[in-house]
């Protein structure tokens, strides 16, 4: 079977749904029957009925399916595998359990929404991931989280110097760059770089779907380097949590608009922790040389395989390390024995070098051209943004979502 074209001179879109329930397919009409610019396909049949749907032309395909029984997972598979992940699809059913939506994710469905779905959040949906995939904000960043195992083991410092080495990685110019300050409460990331935190969450969490690119670009702080930053003032006196929906939004917008994102995360796990978790691309834990530290970061790792499965890898990296050849101490030997696998470097300890940059705000690169920590951090950093150093950037079909990690 095969469907029309996707877009026709007058701008139409073609929304082919794939269901075999009724109630969902009258649901269907009622949300899209008013607009003259939407060509509405029904296909009526479970996923695992027909293997022949050619969804050649179609703009957004919507896939209800049954998520409990393996072989509509199987059919979505399929679909999405001949697809190529263009159209983009918004999986629809009764409910997702954690493991169907890691299996979503990885298939890369475009979104997926519990039934009964409200008209205004299948339009909502379909709007979304209907956008043309060369448009900017289906452009895809590379994502670098930096996680703390214990309190004040260098998470801040790590993640603003691996910014500014990501800004200065493009062969072209510089790559387009936004350092993220998760740590509402007591965020440093401004400081350290001697800037105006301009992050307004309570502004935007009566109605998320406000902020856009303009609000985006109100609530960034620009270092002088070129450097983006979204970084909230601190309120060290009032403990809140933020709508896990404003988080993700923010975080959806910032890594559509950038070639590289790097978070700095907080201690305390939050509802949209395993959101930002899932959504990067490479997840740093950082420690300390000592033997609680390294205790914690392998429980961190452990916990995080444990809740997150296979998506997220992470890495630990111990900081402030100094080596020991005679004295005793903890040895690089040891620390790669208690951490295992998971073991990505040792980042070595000089305090006068990060007081004086953190105390100029500027790079440590810039006191101390060579200096050892940055060049460990560039080892460790630099392989990984290969991929972006030099390409345009990334016009990827798929798009990153960390909205469809929540549970
Ligand atoms: N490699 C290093 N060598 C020497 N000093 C370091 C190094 N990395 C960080 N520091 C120092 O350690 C202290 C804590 O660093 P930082 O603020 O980056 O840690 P953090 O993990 O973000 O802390 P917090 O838990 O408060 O968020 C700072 O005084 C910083 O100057
Ligand atoms: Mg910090």
């Amino acid at each position: 079977m095969r469907i029309g074209r996707s877009k026709n001179p007058t701008g139409e879109i073609t929304l082919v749904v794939l269901t075999a329930d009724d109630a969902f397919e009258a649901s269907v009409r009622a949300a899209f029957s008013t607009s003259a610019q939407i060509g509405l396909a029904v296909v009526k049949t479970r996923l695992s009925d027909r293997d022949d749907i050619d969804l050649d032309g179609a703009t957004v395909v919507i896939a209800d399916l049954d998520a409990g029984d393996d072989a509509e997972l199987e059919a979505l598979e399929r679909i999405m595998a001949r697809a190529d992940n263009r159209p983009p699809v918004v999986a629809v059913a009764r409910s997702f359990e954690k493991v169907v939506a890691r299996r979503l994710m990885q298939m890369r469905v475009a979104d997926f929404l519990v039934k009964p779905v409200p008209p205004v959040e299948l339009i909502r949906a379909c709007a979304r991931v209907a956008k043309d995939p060369t448009d900017a904000e289906a452009s895809e960043a590379q994502i670098f989280t930096f996680l703390p195992a214990v309190g004040g083991a260098g998470v801040t410092t790590l993640a603003v110097q691996t910014a500014m080495l990501l800004l200065n990685s493009g062969t072209r110019g510089k790559a387009t760059t936004c350092l993220v300050d998760l740590n509402f409460q007591h965020g440093a990331c401004a400081d350290y770089l001697d800037i105006e935190p301009r992050l307004n969450l309570s502004e935007i969490e009566p109605r998320p779907e406000r902020l856009d690119r303009q609000l985006l670009e109100v609530m960034l702080s620009h270092h002088p380097s070129g450097l983006a930053v979204v970084a909230a003032p601190n309120r060290p006196a009032e403990m809140r949590s933020f709508d896990p929906d404003v988080v993700t939004r923010l975080l959806d917008l910032v890594s559509a608009h950038f070639d590289f994102v790097v978070f700095d995360m907080p201690r305390t796990w939050f509802s949209w922790t395993d959101s930002v978790l899932l959504g990067s691309n490479h997840l740093f834990i950082v420690s300390e040389t000592t033997v609680p530290g390294l205790r914690q970061a392998r429980q961190l790792v452990e916990a995080i395989r444990e809740r997150l499965g296979d998506g997220p890898k992470p890495q630990v990296i111990i900081n402030r390390f100094v080596q020991k050849l005679f004295s005793p101490g903890l040895r690089r030997r040891d620390i790669e024995q208690a951490i295992g696998d998971a073991f990505a470097a040792c980042v070595p300890n000089n305090y006068a070098l990060v007081r004086e940059a953190i105390d100029r705000g500027v790079p440590l690169e810039e006191v101390k051209p060579g200096n050892q920590i940055t060049l460990q951090l560039k080892k460790l950093i630099l392989p990984h943004a290969a991929g972006k150093i030099g390409k345009e950037p990334a016009r990827a079909a798929k798009k990153f979502k960390l909205a469809w990690a929540r549970s």
